[in-house]
């Protein structure tokens, strides 16, 4: 079976490593892909929104497609395929609306009684201030909408709440800022489960850690991920059985009872608070960077899952995880998350030895003239796989440092 994965960033090559172990995988498309998927998978330039296009490909070449990214699943890129006949993995719109809407997931949550953050939503910004003026502090202010990981503000004092309601209300985040949910703040360490999902079964992948902050010590702004590791050593089986009784399973009662077919990856973003484990936000796709330590540890050929998961036959199937552990250590440009520049050359890559179970997953590169340049802020993932954490991180930090690019970063305290 053919294959065409939509998106380009360290997700869908650690998506693609995997699928090329499939036996049952004919060609790989990737669109747009980057330098590293460049040499696993058949390069096509057609954009992530260009459904048409992206469809016509796939029904030419016979391809089962996967999205990556959340904004064509939110834009409705898995309807418009089913409604041309051809298979995807990604739900419709409607049930992406998990990730897309966060005021629609947060009454989903209340409706259906999935712990998560006390929370209020306003329209207007009179009465969101009028709240930030009488509510307990800290405060969390996020946008509605899709707003590629910047809408949420954690705010310590009522004036940063004011700010934060104002930026996003004069427009900060676009559209996704005119409705505001204010969320109480909660604490305890954060941890990702990602699920497969064919509407009727879900099934729990291995728990992971995403470290989103810039710096060491989870200091500076926040970033699209600046590492991850798995199992997170945090969620411990027991902390687990509490999770599927009190909010995997009731999430897909929710969607059922909802009448929401979601077929392809929710993912959980939860923190363990004292009062237990609750919900920071849902997603409706795999995340980045958690996939790149999350699927090298998966043993269940993966096209065979997604295509379950799409034919809704995914009871079926057991999924069975190796036991090791894996670490991912993210190598950005200079200056990002702020300004950054971009078309440096990456050396050092053909020094990772992979034969020792690690290798670099390209996020921001691109292959120009047999060379590795840099094209985005979050460059490579340098990921390792042991029989455990610490062998992991050792291996993969070793490989980081013979990557040289100008202006290269990365935290030093990944996993720890
Ligand atoms: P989100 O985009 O909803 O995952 O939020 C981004 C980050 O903001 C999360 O990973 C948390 O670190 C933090 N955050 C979001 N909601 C809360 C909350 N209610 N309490 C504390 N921290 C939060
Ligand atoms: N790692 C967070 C996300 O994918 O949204």
């Amino acid at each position: 079976m053919n294959v065409l994965v939509i998106g380009g960033g360290g997700r869908e090559h650690a998506i693609i490593r995997k699928l090329r172990e499939s036996p049952r995988a004919g060609r790989i498309f990737c669109a747009p892909g980057n330098g590293g998927i460049a040499r696993l998978a058949e390069q096509v330039s057609i954009g992530a929104l260009e459904f048409k296009k992206l469809a016509d490909f796939a029904a030419e070449n016979g391809a089962f497609t996967v999205v990556g990214p959340e904004v064509p699943l939110a834009e409705g890129i898995a309807d418009y395929f089913i409604s041309r006949g051809l298979p995807v993995f990604g739900p419709v719109k409607a049930a992406a609306r998990l990730e897309w809407s966060k005021s629609f997931s947060k009454s989903l949550m209340k409706k259906y009684g999935i712990p998560t953050a006390g929370y209020e939503v306003f329209t207007d910004a009179e009465s969101a201030l009028e709240y930030v003026e009488r509510a307990a502090r800290p405060l969390v202010v996020k946008a509605d909408g899709l707003a590629l990981g910047k809408g949420v503000t954690v705010c310590e004092s009522r004036e940063e709440a004011r700010e934060a309601v104002l930026g996003a209300m004069r427009g900060k985040n676009g559209p996704a800022g005119e409705t505001l949910v204010i969320e109480e703040f909660l604490t305890g360490p954060e941890v990702s489960v990602l699920a497969f999902c064919d509407g009727k079964t879900i099934s729990p992948m291995l728990s992971s850690k995403d470290h989103k902050r810039a710096l060491d010590g989870d200091l500076g702004p926040n970033t699209g991920g600046m590492g991850a590791i798995c199992p997170s050593p945090r969620y411990t089986r027991e902390t687990a059985r509490e999770c599927q009784e009190k909010i995997f399973e009731p999430t897909l009662r929710a969607l059922l009872a909802e009448g929401l077919d979601f077929r392809g990856v929710l993912y959980f973003g939860l923190m363990l608070t004292p009062d237990g484990p609750k919900v920071i936000e849902y997603n409706a796709r795999f995340g980045d960077p958690e996939t790149q330590v999350v699927l090298p540890l998966l043993k269940t050929d993966l096209l065979e899952i997604m295509t379950a998961c799409a034919e809704g036959r995914l009871a079926e199937l057991k999924i069975e995880w190796e036991s090791g552990a894996a670490a991912c250590v993210v190598i950005a440009s200079g200056g990002y998350p702020g300004d950054y520049e971009k078309g440096k050359e990456i050396r050092g890559l053909d020094e990772i030895d992979e034969a020792s179970g690690v290798w670099a997953i390209h996020a921001g590169t691109e292959l120009l003239d047999e060379r590795i340049i840099t094209s985005g802020g979050r460059v490579l993932g340098i990921t390792a796989k042991a029989p455990n954490l610490s062998e992991a991180l050792v291996k993969a930090y070793g490989a980081a440092e013979k990557i040289r690019f100008d202006g290269a970063f990365y935290r030093k305290d990944v996993g720890r």
